[in-house]
This record gives C-alpha cells, structure tokens and sequence, in this order.
C-alpha cells in the first residue's frame, strides 16, 4: 500500500517542563527581515529578473522593512549583479540595511564580500546544516565536523569583514535545519560562532533558528526557542531571529509563538512565497498583530499594490482566500453573516473602537471598500439582500418584503448558479414590487377627511381607461380599499404596511411596500412617488392590479357607486 502512514515517525517533543512563553502576549512588532528576494526568489519557478527585484525592493523600502535579504550573491550571477546595482547606483535608504546569504565555505564568503564592497551597512549572514539527517546522509560529518563548518566560515566573515571598515557590519548565522538539529547541538554550535564573533565586545550578531523544514506543532518550535534563549551563551547581546516555512501550513503561527518564547527578529515574505509551501507570510503576521491594535511598523494599507507587485515579480497569483489580501476574504454571502455584518455596520459610530462581527479587521484600512463585504448568491439570505438595496439604491425594506423578496433573488441566484450582482437584484426589485402599469397608474387624489373619517377620490389609468374611484375609511388607505372593493366587487384586507422617507440622491422622496389579501389572494407591491401617500396608494394599485389584471377593459370601468 502506498498511502502508508506507518513509514512516518512522530517528531519527539522537546521535553521541556518550564515553558514560560504559553503565558506571554505579544505586545510590540518583532524586527522584521524580508527575504523575498533570496528565499523567495529561489523558489520560483522564473526566478526574478534584476528589474523585478528592484520593483520588489522599492516596494519593500517603501512597506517600512529596514532589513532585506536581497540575494544569495555568491551562488547567482543575476544576484551579485542586483547587489552590486543597488549599491553602486544609490539605491539603498540610509535606514535599510541590505541582507545577503552565503554558505559556510571560503570561496562564497569572499565572493559574497566583492558583492557588499562599498555598501554603507550589510549583513552578512552565513550558514551551515546542522540536523541528524544533514549530518549523517548529506555530509558525513560528526558534530564536531559540523561544527567546524560554521566556526570556519565565523572566523573568514569576521576577518574579511575587517579589512573593510568603511561598512559597518552585521554577522548572521544560521544552523540550517535547525528544527531538526538536538537542541544541544544546536546551542554547541551557536556558542562556537558567538565565540568567534564575540558580541557581547560590540560586534552586532543575529542567531537565526529557521524551521527549514516545518516537522512539529507550532508550540515545539516555541519550546525550541525558549530552550535556546535559556541556554546559550551571550544571549543578552545576541539578536534572536526566527526563519519558518510552512511545511504544515502553520508558519505564521510557529513565528508567533515563536516571538511569545523570546525571538525578537523574524524572517518572512510577502504573502508567504517561499520554498515548497512557502516561507511566512509577513503580510499575515504583521496584520494579526494590527488587528491586535499593535503597531506592525509596517504600512500595509495599500494592499492592492502589494498584491500587484508580489504577483508581478513572482508570477504566482494570490488565492482568494489569501489572510487579509485575498479578494473574497471580507466578503459574505452566507445569510446569517449578512446579516450580522449588515446590524454591526448599521450602528457603528465614527472613532469607535472596531467590533464587527464576521470581519476582523475594517476592509477600509487596507483599501478595500464595504461594497465587497456582501455579495449574494444563493445562499445568501434576506439581511444581505437588503442591505445592498439600501446600500445601493438607498431603498429600505420592511422585514416581512425582505423575507418575500429574497427568497425570489435565491430562486434566480440557484436558477443561474453564481453571484448576483447589486443591478439584478435591483432589476429584479423592480420588475417584481416596483412596476406601475398605466392603466393603474395613479393621476390624481382628493382625501377629505371629516368627523366619519376620510372620503377619498382618486383618479387612475389613462386614456380610455382613465377613471375615478371614490371611497370611505378610517383612514386613506381604507377608503381607497372600499373604493377598490365597489370597483371590482372583491374583499380587500391589508396585511401589512411601511412607507420610508428616502434620503437624499434619489428621484423620490418615499417608498410604501404593501401586502394584502385581495379577493382571497395574497398580493404585494411597493411604490417609489414625491410624497408618502402618493406612494402608498400606488403601491396598494399595484398590487390589487395583481388580483384583478394589470390591464384595464373600458367596460370595467363602473360609474361612481359612492355618495359624495
Ligand atoms: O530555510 C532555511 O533554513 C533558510 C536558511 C538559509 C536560513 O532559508
Ligand atoms: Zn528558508
């Protein structure tokens, strides 16, 4: 049998009995490191141009990142060539310092040192593999083998970053495969490259601890860092920095929590491009810690920017449902959600504090408009189809027309199988509710009231069906109901009734919607006019023509049965 999970062994947890950091909340930004350039850029299909490298870099400068790997210079031509441009053109802000990679191996230190000649400030950051697996298949090496690696390569980083005081240095290392490395090996090693590199005399040092491949829940990796953090050496003067990829798909929260058991720098890339399923994603972290109310220290409220140069240079388009960027995450089109979303929105008040059920952060404040927020389909439900009349034709509807209404837009919506968008619905509100034929359109009305309450005369129809109705009622609809009644010998009772002011923008300034049984059928309709009881007596037209025939015969038309 292939599909064996027998051949897989559980990752063996760290054993730690004193972890702190599950009772840590995170409370400012980590430093930030984005790789996109080097570790993203090594996973790409079409590795970047150096003009796509560039719109990245500015892109990234322009996000607030002080720190960018930009490059693995002495394995890449089109690296070193990028490196070499943005140093001898300029290019590099005074508070960003450029990143480069480079194994622990003499040639490339002294390649990638030719690459940084002249830069203001760089860090060079140096790595070896450190894991049993490494170790034992890939180099044949013991730990002290290892070990030599790294010191070897701290001792030729710091040398040759000596003979070149004109930079002000930054040395990182990295235990490539450190989730897989035994974490006293991994302290052993870190200590020797420190020893080397000596910060706590003033040089600055980054240990960056990457999960090169993520093997473990996320709370192991945070055991890992809080172990290390505890127990290497010159830990005060070190910065710690954590590198994950998303083997698992939990990279974003195994740097969380990583920062939780005392990392202070983390390594990512925009919307997470990166090796295999990618590196993490630093769009995603840095909006979870402002939706937080935490200062990211990154400006992300261009999203649309991001994504268009993200997908430019990497040519990997942004899934839907991608954290914050994707086009449908602050969509709904469940009912309920609508619904929910449509109550919070209908009674925030400016400056308030954000508490909107279903979206975690406001849209607005990475561009996206609320216009996106509700979108129906099938199953959407009557609060989302409401709120886009209102929202887009300022057109309020009483509940009991909701209910009615929407289940017709589901119908349509389950008949064309997708989305409906905001013109349909409002097509179908006014084919359906809104339609005055001429015969019953209303020309003109008298209501008199006296002490027996309202005698009503109304004119309806044009040309040969033109006629005038008179009634008696408590009130105008009443009378025009009895007046209704006597035209066209039927029962007419008013089941339910709302009419709206409407606000500015639109043509008129009410709206009636209207349900009645009329000649033992439900009918209804709602009527759009300059004044209130002109809409309602057009509504309560259109909907007995409903009963009766929206087309009207001369010889229908009756002699006035009322007593004036
Ligand atoms: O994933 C990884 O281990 C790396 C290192 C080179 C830091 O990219
Ligand atoms: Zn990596």
């Amino acid at each position: 049998m292939a599909f064996d999970y027998r051949k897989y062994v559980a990752f063996k947890p760290v054993g730690k009995t004193d972890r702190r950091w599950p009772d840590k909340v995170i409370d400012k930004a980590p430093t930030w490191c984005a790789v996109d350039l080097r570790d993203g850029n090594q996973a790409l299909v079409k590795p970047m141009t150096v003009a796509q490298k560039q719109r990245l870099f500015d892109l990234l400068v322009k996000l607030g990142f002080k720190e960018i790997e930009i490059g693995f210079p002495a394995a890449s031509q089109p690296d070193f060539d990028f490196c070499r441009k943005l140093i001898d053109e300029n290019r590099i802000p005074d508070d960003v310092k450029i990143q480069v990679l480079t194994q622990a191996r003499p040639e490339l230190i002294e390649r990638t040192y030719e690459a940084l000649k002249g830069a203001k400030r760089a860090i060079v950051h140096v790595y070896n593999s450190t894991s049993t697996v490494q170790r034992e298949q890939v180099f044949g090496l013991d730990r002290a083998g290892i070990r030599d690696i790294a010191v070897n390569g701290a001792r030729l980083v710091r040398e040759i970053a000596a003979r070149h005081p004109e930079t002000e240095w930054t040395f990182q290392y990295s235990p490539e495969s450190f989730t897989g490395t035994e974490l006293d090996f991994a302290a052993e090693v870190v200590d020797a490259v420190t020893e080397v590199w000596r910060p706590d005399q003033g040089q600055p040092v980054i240990i960056n601890l990457p999960a090169t491949v993520e093997m473990a829940t996320p709370n192991v990796f945070a055991d890992q860092i809080e172990w290390i953090c505890d127990n290497i050496q010159r830990r005060e003067h070190l910065s710690i920095s954590v590198h994950t990829h998303n083997d698992r798909g939990c990279a974003v929260a195994a740097a969380e929590l990583a920062v939780m058991a005392g990392a202070d720098r983390v390594e990512g890339t925009l919307m997470g491009n990166g090796e295999r399923t990618g590196n993490m994603d630093l769009v995603t972290m840095a909006m979870n810690l402002y939706s937080q109310g935490i200062d990211p220290t990154l400006d992300l409220s261009g999203m649309a920017e991001i994504t268009e140069v993200v997908e430019a240079c990497t040519e990997i388009s942004t899934h839907p449902r991608h954290p914050y960027a994707g086009e449908l995450v602050f969509t709904a089109f469940s009912g309920s959600h609508q619904d929910a979303i449509r109550k919070c929105l209908a009674r925030r008040e400016p400056g308030e504090l954000w508490n909107v059920a279903y979206l975690p952060i406001d849209p607005f404040d990475i561009g996206r408009r609320y216009e996106e927020v509700v979108r129906i389909n099938s199953q959407s439900g009557k609060g989302g189809v409401a709120y886009v009349l209102e929202r887009d034709y300022n057109i309020s509807l009483p509940r009991w027309l909701q209910i009615e209404f929407s289940k017709m837009v589901q119908k349509e919506a389950e008949t064309n199988g997708g989305e409906i968008d905001s013109l349909t619905i409002h097509r179908l509100f006014e084919e359906r509710y809104l339609k005055v034929h001429d015969d019953w359109a209303l020309r003109a009305y008298d209501l008199h009231r006296d002490s027996e309450g309202v005698q009503a005369d109304v004119t309806v129809g044009s040309g040969t069906t033109e006629r005038s109705l008179k009634g008696r009622g408590l009130g105008a609809v009443e009378a025009v109901s009895d007046a209704l009644e006597r035209q066209f010998g039927i029962s007419i009772a008013v089941e339910a009734y709302d009419e709206f002011a409407l606000g500015e923008g639109t043509n008129a300034n009410a709206l009636a919607c209207i349900r009645l049984m009329a000649g033992g059928q439900h009918c209804s309709a709602a009527a759009l006019a300059e004044d209130t009881t002109s809409a309602t007596l057009q509504a309560l037209f259109s909907a007995v023509a409903q009963v009766v025939g929206t087309e009207m015969r001369a010889a229908e038309t009756r002699p006035d049965t009322v007593d004036a």
